[in-house]
């Protein structure tokens, strides 16, 4: 006879905190949220990788790309790239993220001495940048000839044709660095002599990079940011079960930090087989996480196959409708709650930590505390980022309000094919998620910024300052389907909607 759950499975919003003593330390100021993103042995030793704040961002072509990834990084959780492209175009986009040194950007609007203020003009009307770099061949690496500033001209006085090469700031006015310059070496030179940028050129006078005075202040503004060894920000990669003899060694090679393998079911031999294979070709250098999972088994046997941290969650995710397609899934607070404990027993088993991952069915910011406190290190998030300005995805108009597009890696528009193959057929026969809209909202930075505050300022309430006290302190309490009504407002006359939730 089949095995029968006795009580039924939970989602997060069946689930409240209670408030715990608040000392005068609790001050959401002081709350850290620092967390393990891989296996160690807790008490001996440090994570190899921790985060700085708990969130990474889903493996998904709506979501996570190499701008996302930056944007992540400067606030210290970390992206994991989608997998649902050629390796060339995933390595390419690791590749970016490596090679994106804080403060030094490429320059976006170049021109040649031979183009017009009216070119000059009408590049500043596409991209709103008002430093352009004139090169040779109008390439943003090509032989610095000067730069055009809105100093440079006055449109009332000038004519559109008149050659850039009449009012630029040649070459030999500027002010340059060299490209082993750091950081803050090219602010004090900024400083120094009152410039808005700093072009930085290599040996034979070629563009490399612009650092800007207000590029500067924004890096100082993120003290979490998530650096490697070498100051680089760190990024993960979704890969999958099939692919990964010629997937990995491409995506390590251009500086992936973390894999991750990216399937909507993780309890399986193919999971089993990929990470072994990762063992036997880089032994423990190379970290990897696993999932899906919902249950104690199916955490037990990643864990026991070797993963560095396990993702919890089927059929929760936002855009995601294998419940409805495959009857396959379990509430999201059920399953987390199962989980940490079956990791918390193998720690006491085997003295060895093995963070846990929430992915999906974050919909408000309490969701992400609740996740926390029943003993998630760290979150997964789609729809969440799908909504900020660095998604890759469009912004568009629907009924006078503005959207940004979300879609599943299971729906055919995503057409990735490995994830929801268990090795069999290569053919995507229904579909397991849709394509949707999400409302925009604006910077990754702004709101990564106030949903946390409010994680932080509820951890204040429980009483406690960081997300392993919280872990261990929280007292959580299931609510009647009634008492979820009592939660919202309710009998009253709506003037004027809370702004967030
Ligand atoms: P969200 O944060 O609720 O939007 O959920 C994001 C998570 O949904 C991802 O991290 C995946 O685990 C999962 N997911 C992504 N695409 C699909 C799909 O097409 N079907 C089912 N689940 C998906």
């Amino acid at each position: 006879m089949a095995y029968y759950y006795p009580e039924p499975s939970h989602t997060f919003s069946e689930y409240l905190l209670v408030p715990g003593y608040t000392s005068e330390e609790c001050v959401p100021d002081r709350v850290s949220l620092r967390t393990p993103l891989v296996k160690y042995r807790k008490g001996v030793e440090e994570p190899a990788i921790s985060l700085n704040i708990p969130m990474t961002s889903a493996v998904m072509q709506s979501v996570s790309n190499d701008t996302l990834a930056i944007a992540l990084a400067k606030e210290g959780g970390i992206s994991f790239i989608f997998g649902s492209q050629t390796v060339e175009d995933q390595a390419a986009m690791v590749a970016k993220v490596k090679g994106y040194k804080a403060g030094f950007v490429t320059s976006a609007s170049n021109l040649t001495p031979d183009h017009t203020l009216a070119d000059v003009l009408a590049l500043k009307a596409k991209n709103g940048f008002s430093t352009v770099a004139i090169t040779e061949d109008g390439t943003a690496h090509g032989k610095l000839l000067g730069i055009v500033t809105s100093r440079d001209y006055r449109v009332s006085r000038m004519n559109p044709d008149d050659k850039i090469s009449s009012f630029m700031t040649k070459r030999e006015k500027l002010i340059v660095a060299p490209k082993d310059t750091t950081l803050k070496e090219a602010n004090d030179i900024i400083w120094d002599h009152k410039l808005n940028s700093l072009p930085i050129v290599d040996e034979n006078d070629h563009l490399m990079y612009f650092v800007f005075r207000k590029d500067y202040a924004s890096h100082k503004a993120n003290p979490l940011e998530l650096l490697d060894k070498e100051k680089r920000y760190l990024v993960g990669v979704g890969i999958n079960t099939r692919d990964y003899a010629t997937r990995i060694p491409a995506l390590l090679e251009a500086g992936a930090d973390v894999l991750v393998i990216d399937s909507s079911e993780g309890y399986t031999c193919w999971q089993s087989k990929t990470i072994a294979w990762v063992r036997e070709h880089y032994g423990d250098t190379v970290k990897i996480g696993a999932g899906n999972v919902v249950d104690k088994d199916g955490f037990r046997f990643l864990a026991e196959a070797g993963a560095d941290f396990v993702k919890v969650g089927i059929g929760g995710g936002s855009i995601c409708i294998t419940r409805e397609t495959k009857g396959i899934g379990r509430g999201q607070a059920t399953a987390l709650i199962e989980v940490a404990a079956a990791r918390d027993e193998y720690f006491k088993e085997t003295g060895i930590y093995v963070p846990i991952c929430s992915d999906g069915g974050i919909v408000h910011d309490y969701h992400m505390t609740l996740a926390l406190a029943m003993g998630a290190d760290f979150l997964m998030l789609g729809r969440y980022f799908a909504r900020f300005d660095e998604s890759p995805t469009n912004k568009v108009m629907v009924n006078g309000a503005y959207m940004k597009e979300y879609w599943g890696e299971g729906s055919n528009r995503a057409r990735n094919w490995q994830r929801y193959d268990l090795g069999g057929s290569t053919k995507l026969s229904f579909e397991e998620g849709v394509d949707s809209y999400v409302t925009y909202a604006g910077p990754l930075h702004d709101n990564v910024e106030a949903s946390l505050y409010k994680v932080k300022s509820t951890m204040c309430n429980v009483g406690v300052i960081n997300i392993p006290d919280l872990q261990r302190d929280a007292k959580l309490t299931l609510v009647s389907s009634v008492s979820i009504v009592e939660g919202g407002y309710h009998d009253v006359q709506l003037r004027n909607g809370p702004t967030s939730k």
